[in-house]
């Protein structure tokens, strides 16, 4: 059971057919709860606007929903980097 919990916070690259849709408006409430105590909106606009990409973001919120010991799953790690691709880096939605 451990290994099995263990599997799912590791930054998976999910197929989309594995989980649902993202959804961007779940992402805005887990990311106000838990991570913009320490954000202002700039962290998200970085002034030399290095390319980082949607595979490259879920990395970086997988990365802090473990650094913060949230035990986000797939799906709410997903919710987020839409809401974030959305808001924050002008994706268009997957
Ligand atoms: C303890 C304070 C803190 C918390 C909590 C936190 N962050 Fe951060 N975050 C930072 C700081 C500081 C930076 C900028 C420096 C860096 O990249 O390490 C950052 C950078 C980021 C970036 C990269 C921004 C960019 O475009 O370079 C993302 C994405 C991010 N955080 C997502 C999250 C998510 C998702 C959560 C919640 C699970 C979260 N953070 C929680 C402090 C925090």
């Amino acid at each position: 059971m451990l290994a099995v919990t263990a599997l799912l916070v590791l930054p998976l690259p999910l197929p989309a057919s594995a989980q649902s849709v993202p959804d961007p408006e779940r992402g805005r409430a887990l990311y106000e709860n838990h991570c913009q105590v320490c954000h202002t909106p700039r962290v998200h606009s970085r002034i030399n606007k290095l390319p980082i990409s949607r595979a490259e973001l879920q990395e970086i919120v997988d990365r802090w929903q473990r650094e913060e010991q949230l035990r986000w799953s797939a799906q709410d790690v997903a919710d987020v980097v839409e809401f974030l691709g959305r808001t924050r880096y002008g994706y268009a939605s997957q």
